[in-house]
């Protein structure tokens, strides 16, 4: 119900982020677009592109019992991209609705979009949704399926 506080976490995959060779602008974008919809974002966290590290932070905030958790980067080709299959590893059922409505959507703005691997499922209570890791393709990609998303979580708690 509408009374409910919407709970967020967010986690930037990036070896140059986690490292302090860059400054993740991906990861405050997608805060202040939850924040605008109505969102507590408790967690913002840069990981090193490490399936294992991103598996265990997806599980810790699953436990918490966090409504949404958004990925940003590591869905690629790089051999180092692997956020997807962290997402695959820890969910109990994928909900490939919003990474297709993601793509096609992105489709319209550049064919690279179908370049993005992006998963979404369900683990435990909280939904996960991957994003692309540019600011740019964050902007699109959330924006597209953003106002949907209340909606699935609140059948889900
Ligand atoms: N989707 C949208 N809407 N806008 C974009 O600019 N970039 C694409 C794609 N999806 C993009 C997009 C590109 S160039 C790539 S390589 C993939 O997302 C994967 O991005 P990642 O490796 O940063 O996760």
């Amino acid at each position: 119900g509408e009374a409910m506080p919407l709970d967020a976490a967010v986690i930037t995959a990036s070896d140059k982020g986690s490292r302090g060779e860059r400054i993740d602008q991906s990861g405050p974008k997608v805060r202040a677009m939850l924040e605008e919809a109505g969102y507590l974002v408790s967690d913002l966290v840069v990981l090193p592109d490490e399936r294992e590290d991103i598996e265990h932070k997806l599980r810790e905030y699953a436990d918490r019992g966090i409504g949404l958790i958004v990925t940003t980067g590591g869905t690629g080709f790089s051999v180092r991209d692997v956020t997807p299959e962290a997402t695959l590893a820890v969910c109990d059922r994928l909900a490939p609705g919003i990474p297709e409505a993601m793509r096609a959507l992105s489709m319209q703005v550049t064919h690279r979009a179908m370049l993005s691997r992006a998963q979404a499922g369900i683990c435990k209570r909280s939904l996960i949704v991957n994003l692309p890791g540019s600011v740019k393709a964050v902007g699109e990609c959330l924006g597209f399926v953003l106002p949907e998303l209340k909606h699935g979580i609140a059948i889900l708690r």
